[in-house]
């Protein structure tokens, strides 16, 4: 597959944004934040979130969190979690994502992490693509809200290519 254009998204852009993203976490939780980040695709925009949190005084603990589709034989909607649950059981957590479409996999992730005993659970999430939207989730912290295209980098991928980019990009007939 092909990229569309070269910069959808400049890195420069993408960090003033999780920059301000990082003030509006601080001013709504305080300046101890428990996060939970989804790998893989959430990996970068965490580590540059939490770099920000860290400069305006925060101090952070992180878990990440492994969701996959089963595919195949048991692909009806089941999702395998791996996750220290001993952890986070009666914190406040927030859920660091790297774009929400359907909604599935974050409502997945609430409910699973209710379940287990988080306390309130927060949701940031680098992008938002609202138009495929099949369950409804409040997203708390949206970095962008994009129409229904298909974007990498910044850790996002398409097969597991251009998550190295280090700026955002649309990929051809995605
Ligand atoms: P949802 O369950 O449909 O909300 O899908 C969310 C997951 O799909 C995200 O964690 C991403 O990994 C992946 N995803 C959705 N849209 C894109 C995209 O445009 N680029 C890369 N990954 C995406
Ligand atoms: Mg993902």
């Amino acid at each position: 597959m092909q990229l569309k254009r070269g910069v959808l998204f400049s890195r420069r852009s993408v960090l003033r944004r999780v920059d301000l993203l990082s003030k509006q976490i601080i001013s709504d939780l305080g300046n101890s934040i428990h996060a939970v980040f989804l790998l893989k695709g959430a990996t970068v925009f965490f580590t540059h979130l939490m770099e920000r949190l860290h400069h305006h005084g925060a101090e952070v603990s992180f878990h990440p969190m492994s969701v996959s589709s089963y595919s195949g034989t048991r692909s009806s909607g089941k999702i395998r979690v791996r996750l220290d649950i001993d952890r986070i059981r009666g914190k406040d957590i927030l859920v660091v994502e790297d774009i929400v479409d359907t909604g599935l996999t974050i409502d997945y992730v609430m409910r699973h992490l209710k379940k287990k005993g988080a306390g309130e659970i927060r949701v940031c999430s680098l992008f938002d693509k609202p138009e495929k939207r099949k369950v409804k989730v409040r997203i708390d912290y949206a970095g962008y809200a994009i129409p229904d295209i298909f974007i990498v980098g910044f850790g996002m991928d398409c097969g597991e290519r251009y998550r190295d980019l280090p700026y955002v990009a649309e990929v051809k007939n995605g």
